[in-house]
């Protein structure tokens, strides 16, 4: 069993992990409008690992024997600039979503609850990857500009990303 305040912040990242998936959509929804697919693919997939993120803290909270409680969120944000304004936003994201881990983790060291510990510490590696790729794709966005033979060599790329479950 997990203690009250665990469950509590446990079931809050359920929240967290879908409107990231949400977020991620609304991103690859600006780029279906650009009719750059590839980078639309890119964010649909995002948005299905993050689907897989909450299902994983769904199914722990479960297997812990406690109840997972599903809440809802606010609208994401929708209308955006450029190429370059999305994946700052998405690294900025990523980098709340690490902070949110870390205070995840820190509270099941405090508790000494090891099968969160032990559970936790697959996000934790899970988001080096998670920041590094926005990083990367900001930096190479910021490289190329967002018009040209840059942009549609990417996109192709990018086309080309899959979902590919992280191995337990
Ligand atoms: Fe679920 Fe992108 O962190």
């Amino acid at each position: 069993m997990l203690s009250d305040k665990l469950l509590e912040k446990l079931n809050e990242q359920i929240t967290h992990e879908f409107f990231s998936a949400h977020y991620y959509l609304a991103m690859a929804a600006h780029f279906k409008k650009e009719d750059l697919d590839g980078f639309a693919n890119f964010f649909i997939v995002q948005a299905e690992e993050e689907r897989f993120h909450a299902m994983k803290f769904f199914e722990f909270i479960n297997d812990q024997g406690n109840d997972a409680v599903i809440t809802g969120f606010k609208d994401p944000k929708r209308n955006f600039e450029s190429a370059e304004e999305i994946f700052a936003l998405a690294l900025e994201h990523e980098k709340l979503v690490s902070s949110l881990i870390n205070d995840l983790m820190a509270l099941a060291q405090e508790e000494k609850h090891y099968p969160s510990i032990s559970f936790l510490q697959w996000f934790i590696d899970e988001q080096v990857e998670e920041e590094a790729s926005m990083s990367k794709m900001l930096n190479q966005i910021r490289r190329i500009g967002e018009q040209g033979h840059g942009i549609i060599m990417l996109d192709r790329e990018l086309a080309m990303r899959t979902f590919t479950p992280a191995a337990e």
